[in-house]
This record gives structure tokens, C-alpha cells and sequence, in this order.
């Protein structure tokens, strides 16, 4: 494999005015999120892929092309009142739009930008599950947690593109390794089977094909609370939590910090945290972790828990639950049931949640 298709040579920028005095330019490459962001403008968005519905905007005027016109995060009433997705979004003119921001920038959050990174080293964690290190110039620079939007070589062409330009499907993934100065990029891919992307991620990459990053992007990073920990990962949902844990152990703290890491899969074949919990031990107060597998197989060898994972925590569980900070990662529905749980039956404050649907 080579690299990803590149864009069009020149392209056009258009004006962006988001109605309240700020403005920013937006290049026909772009979204109108991640020029937003890239601007420092603190747009409101979650998944930065179509399927949360965080990052809706109304235009009031110009025209906008839908890169995913059926994207799942616009209702059909959504549609009817004109709403639109930012980060679906690219201006075909000058635009004037009516967008959800803050009034100031992440304080705490790098700008995005868009690198091209080598595959330097490959490695499987279980049958579908491959972790991959990009190689890329400069530091790279994001916070434990968060993602990148990443173009594989071998990506279907993407079918929206504005310009008609041949660009390749872009998705979501995770950094597992910490920020650093040798412009090192980390990835935890699992394969969905029939994915457009994951497989290729998977199943076909090589040393040295090119990847392009663009990121970093994501709110559910480590923060700086002084709290101890719970993370929670699904399936594909196991880098950001390994990246937060490794965030937490580097810290002058950490001697004092528990932390309790659940991870969820469907087969004990899917079980491969252990190792990145035994590689934080010693430097954290204690770290307990809890498997479960969702399948019941009562052949498949698992004396471990059975069942979703939200079902395993508890008070009882985790002690000091309602003080810790609790970070969750993969799939809507595992997210949202555990969510809904601490929220609703544990008394958990939404402020101690962080969490990344990973639509
Ligand atoms: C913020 C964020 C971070 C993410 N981080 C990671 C990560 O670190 N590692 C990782 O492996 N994935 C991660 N994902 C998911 C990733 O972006 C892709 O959605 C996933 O790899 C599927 O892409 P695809 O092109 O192979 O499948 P698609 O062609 O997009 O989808 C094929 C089918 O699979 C379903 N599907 C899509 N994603 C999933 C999923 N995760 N689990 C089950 N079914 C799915 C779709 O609904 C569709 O029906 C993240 C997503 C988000 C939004
Ligand atoms: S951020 Fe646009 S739909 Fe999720």
C-alpha cells in the first residue's frame, strides 16, 4: 500500500461569520467544525463523524455541501427545520451560520492540524484488534484521551466530496500512548465486520504506508482533578482508557491514586487489558481491573464475570465511587447504559463523567 488519495491542487476559502462577531475562513477541504476549532473558535461538537448530533448548526446564508447527507446525527425533524452538522459541513460559498460555541478556546487543548504520519510499527492485541504506531514530524501534541481523524491508504473514495476531488473516508480513533516529542501516534483499531476502514486498518496496513492525522480532537481527556479513577471500555473503546491510565501513572500523584478499570468484550478471546494494567502497577496506590464477556458461552473456558459491564459497578464495587472521576469509551449503547446508570441509580454527578461515544 502507498499513501492516502491526495486532494485537488488549489482550492478555494471561503468566509465563514458566525452572526455573533466572530468569523473565520474554511477551505473547501475542511469542515466547518474543524476550521471553526482550527480558528480557535470552541465550537460544540462530541464525535466530530455525523453520528452524535452535538455539533448542529443553522445557516442563515450562503450554501453548504453535506459530505453524509443521511448522517445518523440529524433527525428527520432536524431536517425539516434546516438543521445541518457542522462537522458534515463544508461551505461551497462565503456563509454566515448559526453555530453553538463557547466564548473562549479549550484552555487546556492543542489546535488540530493536519499531519502525514509513516506506520512504524504494527502489532496484533487479539484476532481483531491491532495496534498501530504512526510516525509523524514535530511532537505530537494531544492530551490522554482523545482522537484523531485518521485517512487510510485503501479507504473507499469518500462519496461526498464537494470538489469532486478523490479523498478517501476518514474515521475516529483513539490515541492509547501518551504526547511526546518524537511525533509518535498510537492506535488501537478493532475491526467491525463489513467497516469500510477498520479492516483495512486491520487487516492490510504495512510499515511505512502513509496515514494522514488530523487531530487532536475530543473533551473526554484526563483532567487535572487530584481524583482517583474509574475507566470503562467496550470493545473498540480500550486506547483512550489505556491513554488515560497512562496519563494518570506518569503524574507526581500517581503513588496516591487508585484506579479500577473495567473492560467489556463479547469472548474471552476479546481480553487483552491485563497487560496495560500491569504495566502501570507499580507506579499507581492500586489498580484493580474487571472482564467481563457479554456472550453466554458456557464452553468457551471464562470463569470471570458474565454480562454488560455497567452491571459490575457498583458502590460496593468501587469505593469512594461518587468522588472519582470516571472516564467510558466504545460503543453508544454500552456508553450510554453506563451513564445512565451512575447517573441515575448510583448518584454519580454528571460533572465527574467523561466519556466518548464511539458512533
Ligand atoms: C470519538 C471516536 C473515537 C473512536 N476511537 C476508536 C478507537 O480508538 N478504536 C476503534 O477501533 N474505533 C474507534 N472509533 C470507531 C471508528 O471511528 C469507526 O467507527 C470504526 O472503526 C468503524 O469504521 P468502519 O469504516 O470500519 O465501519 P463503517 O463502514 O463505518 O461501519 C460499518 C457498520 O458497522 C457499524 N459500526 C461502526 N462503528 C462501530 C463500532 N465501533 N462497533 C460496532 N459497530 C460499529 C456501523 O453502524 C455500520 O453498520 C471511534 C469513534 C469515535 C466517534
Ligand atoms: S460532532 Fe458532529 S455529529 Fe457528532
Amino acid at each position: 500500500m502507498t499513501g492516502p488519495e491526495a486532494g485537488a491542487a488549489t482550492l478555494p476559502t471561503h468566509a465563514i461569520s458566525t452572526g455573533d462577531g466572530r468569523s473565520f475562513e474554511c477551505g473547501s477541504t475542511d469542515t466547518l467544525l474543524r476550521a471553526a476549532l482550527r480558528a480557535g473558535v470552541a465550537a460544540t461538537y462530541e464525535c466530530n463523524s455525523g453520528g452524535c448530533g452535538t455539533c448542529k448548526f443553522t445557516l442563515t446564508s450562503g450554501e453548504m455541501h453535506q459530505l453524509d447527507p443521511d448522517a445518523a446525527g440529524l433527525t428527520p425533524r432536524d431536517k425539516r427545520k434546516g438543521k445541518m452538522l457542522a462537522c458534515q459541513s463544508v461551505p461551497l460559498t462565503d456563509c454566515e451560520v448559526a453555530l453553538q460555541a463557547g466564548d473562549a478556546w479549550f484552555a487546556d487543548q492543542s489546535t488540530p492540524g493536519v499531519r502525514s504520519g509513516r506506520v512504524t510499527r504494527v502489532r496484533h492485541l487479539t484476532h481483531d484488534l491491532r495496534e498501530m504506531t504512526l510516525t509523524a514530524p514535530g511532537a505530537a501534541e494531544f492530551l490522554p484521551g482523545q482522537f484523531a481523524m485518521l485517512t487510510v491508504p485503501g479507504a473507499p473514495i469518500h462519496r461526498g466530496s464537494p470538489d469532486g476531488a478523490p479523498r478517501g473516508l476518514e474515521r475516529a480513533y483513539s490515541m492509547s500512548n501518551l504526547p511526546n516529542d518524537d511525533g509518535q501516534w498510537q492506535f488501537q483499531i478493532k475491526r467491525v465486520p463489513g467497516g469500510a476502514v477498520s479492516g483495512i486498518v486491520v487487516d492490510d496496513l504495512d510499515i511505512g504506508d502513509e496515514v494522514l492525522i488530523d487531530g487532536p480532537y475530543g473533551h473526554a481527556h484526563l483532567k487535572d482533578s487530584g481524583r482517583d479513577i474509574v475507566v470503562v471500555a467496550g470493545g473498540s473503546g480500550l486506547a483512550p482508557m489505556v491513554s488515560v491510565v497512562r496519563g494518570l501513572a506518569e503524574r507526581a500523584d500517581a503513588v496516591d491514586r487508585r484506579i479500577d478499570f473495567y473492560y467489556g468484550g463479547r469472548t474471552p478471546v476479546d481480553m487483552c487489558a491485563i497487560e496495560f494494567v500491569d504495566e502501570v502497577r507499580d507506579r499507581v496506590a492500586r489498580v484493580e481491573l474487571v472482564e467481563a464477556v457479554s456472550m453466554d458461552d458456557a464452553d468457551d473456558g471464562w470463569t470471570g464475570p458474565r454480562g454488560f459491564i455497567h452491571a459490575l459497578i457498583d458502590h460496593d464495587t468501587v469505593d469512594g465511587l461518587a468522588d472519582r472521576d470516571i472516564y467510558i469509551a466504545g460503543p453508544p449503547m454500552m456508553t450510554d447504559a453506563v451513564v445512565r446508570k451512575l447517573v441515575l441509580e448510583l448518584g454519580v454527578s454528571t460533572d465527574n463523567i467523561h466519556y466518548d461515544r464511539f458512533f
